[in-house]
């Protein structure tokens, strides 16, 4: 199935290393992170798991949800995870599911067959609150993701949601946004009483808003 930005998630019943889960009862109305990788006991998962444990406040503090998946036995996941915990210092404190059946990879079109016929690429859904996709990425098996930017985003996102701005260029936290063209003047007058600056009439920049859940 080709999932689109804007989609509904489809629910599915999965094990996972912490039991198993209804997709739509485990995630309820959070924020969630589902990605893919490979194969357990490879090198660029490895270290992708264990940083991915390490953000696990920032993840909480976003109020999202991870959860991670490999076509590998849920056994396998709990093996690996000593090893994780040995090199990267940390073991895995979100749920892993083990994809056998391959039935969730396929849901969500994790397996690119012209560069791998049985293993899962890096794929990454950022899911909101409403269950609908907010963001898709696909990388290779060789190239680990870069973690920060997937809370960058979601940062930018939760900023669109909540305050109607837009995240410019390479925007960092705490950076000026951009207030949305649906927005006019005259409510962003209301929403923004402090005012913006006008670059161009379609580029209006604000500080950035409180971030608040
Ligand atoms: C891995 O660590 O998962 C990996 C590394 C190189 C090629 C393919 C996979």
């Amino acid at each position: 199935m080709n999932i689109r930005l804007g989609d509904v998630a489809p629910n599915f019943h999965a094990e996972t290393t912490q039991g198993p889960i209804e997709f739509y009862d485990w995630k309820g109305r959070s924020w969630a992170v589902l990605f893919s990788h490979p194969k357990d006991f490879t090198p660029v998962c490895t270290t992708e798991l264990g940083y991915t444990a390490r953000l696990k406040d920032e993840f909480e503090r976003r109020g999202v949800k991870v959860i991670g998946l490999s076509v590998d036995p849920v056994s396998e996941h709990q093996r690996w995870a000593a090893d994780i915990e040995e090199t990267q210092g940390i073991a895995p404190n979100f749920p892993i599911i083990g994809d056998e059946d391959r039935a969730v990879s396929l849901l969500y079109d994790m397996i690119h067959p012209n560069a791998d016929a049985t293993a899962t690429v890096r794929s990454v859904f950022v899911i909101g609150p409403d269950n609908t996709v907010k963001l898709t990425l696909t990388y290779p098996a060789s190239t680990g993701r870069n973690f920060d930017e997937i809370l960058r985003v979601i940062d930018s996102l939760q900023l669109t949601l909540r305050h109607k701005v837009a995240t410019p260029v390479n925007w960092q936290p705490g950076e000026d946004c951009i207030i949305v063209p649906a927005v006019g003047d005259d409510e962003a007058a209301t929403m923004f009483p402090e005012g913006w600056v006008t670059i161009r009439p379609y580029l209006r920049l604000v500080p950035q808003p409180e971030p608040s859940l």
